[in-house]
């Protein structure tokens, strides 16, 4: 009821002052007993178990924030609170990253969707591994962590694995998986590593390292030719990869609406997320799910809002799903919201 308002109030502020704004807002409330306590009831949801066993880890509920909410992984538990089965933090880089000069990222409200370029903006591995390994110490939480993990922009693509290993190395304790990111559209010949022989490369230098059998996962561009996706499904055949995150965002700007596709040329480059990004992340993952059946999960990302949405994942071969933008939408009730859908399919 309230979240529209606020939502306008909101949006009267640059998209970033926004974000940081809300989620300290939400780290303040939550700081007192009392709020915490009328928030995590309001927010989460609390009928029957939507428990979910995927990759060998047990997941809350099966509803996840994606990958660039929490960059930082500072906000955990108030996004625990909000009811999020699982939160993938990063991307992460080895070395801290400025990101893309401001402004990167922009809201297009009539077609509920984002463009961002922010470019890994983050604090950098050691930082975020101090940090969870101080969580981790002091907290008995159930949340999920999923440690997103990319290059730095200075690293040259032919090294780019090495960036992978250290950053695998310093977040293995604290994370539950990991995510490979390859697909961000705003760090300069990122794409290009979702080709065959360097996903081979990274996957078999991290696997080395895998002595303790973290589920490591592939995050995928929704704009891959078919050929490049049945690579993908070739290679998931010939080396471990425990399951797929299908889509990032697309930089294909032909979901937008003509009137809107002005307004994203004067953006300029980014990635674009949101409601027009649903179905063609859908089909990406019905493509994939078909060439893989079951033998690994797949972790639905785009454009979902609703439980409706949630559903058509589910039925496209998902096992679980992430929101993003449909967040800044929709509001903190958006998990609860398709939590409840979820159950009552059941
Ligand atoms: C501002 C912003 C930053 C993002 N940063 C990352 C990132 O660092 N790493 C990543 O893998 N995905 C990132 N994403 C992509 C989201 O995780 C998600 O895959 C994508 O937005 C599609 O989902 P949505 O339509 O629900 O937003 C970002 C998205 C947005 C809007």
């Amino acid at each position: 009821m309230w979240y529209p308002i606020a939502r306008n109030l909101l949006f009267m502020l640059p998209p970033e002052t926004a974000h940081s704004i809300s989620m300290k807002g939400l780290q303040n409330a939550a700081s007192i007993p009392f709020l915490k306590k009328v928030l995590t009831s309001q927010f989460q949801y609390q009928g029957r178990s939507l428990a979910k066993t995927c990759f060998g880890i047990q997941f809350p509920n099966p509803v996840g924030l994606g990958a660039g909410f929490d960059k930082n992984a500072a906000y955990l538990d108030e996004l625990e609170m909000l009811g999020f089965g699982f939160v993938e933090i990063g991307t992460v880089t080895p070395k801290p990253q400025a990101g893309n000069a401001q402004p990167r990222l922009f809201r297009i409200p009539d077609q509920k969707a984002l463009i961002n370029r922010m470019g890994f903006n983050n604090e950098g591995l050691e930082i975020i591994a101090k940090r969870l390994k101080e969580r981790k110490a002091k907290s008995n939480s159930n949340l999920i962590v999923g440690g997103n993990i990319g290059k730095n922009k200075v690293t040259e693509n032919a090294y780019a694995w090495k960036d992978y290993c250290t950053n695998f190395i310093g977040l293995e304790e604290v994370v539950n998986y990991f995510v490979v990111n390859v697909s961000s559209p705003n760090t300069p010949g990122l794409r290009e590593l979702q080709e065959k022989e360097s996903l081979r490369k990274i996957f078999a230098e991290l696997q080395n390292l895998n002595k303790n059998n973290k589920p490591i996962l592939l995050k995928i561009a929704p704009d891959l030719e078919t050929s490049a996706l049945d690579d993908i499904i070739a290679l998931t055949h010939e080396i471990k990869i425990d399951g797929l995150v299908a889509s990032n965002t697309t930089i294909d700007r032909s979901l937008l609406s003509t009137m809107n596709q002005e307004k994203g040329k004067k953006i300029g480059a980014g990635g674009l997320s949101g409601q027009p990004l649903l179905d063609k992340s859908t089909e990406v993952l019905k493509y994939l799910h078909k060439g893989i059946a079951d033998r690994i999960p797949i972790i639905a990302s785009g454009g979902i809002f609703t439980g409706a949405d949630a559903e058509s994942k589910i039925n496209a071969g998902a096992s679980l799903v992430q929101i993003w933008t449909g967040f800044i939408y929709e509001g903190p009730m958006i998990v609860k919201n398709i939590c409840k859908h979820l159950s009552a399919l059941k």
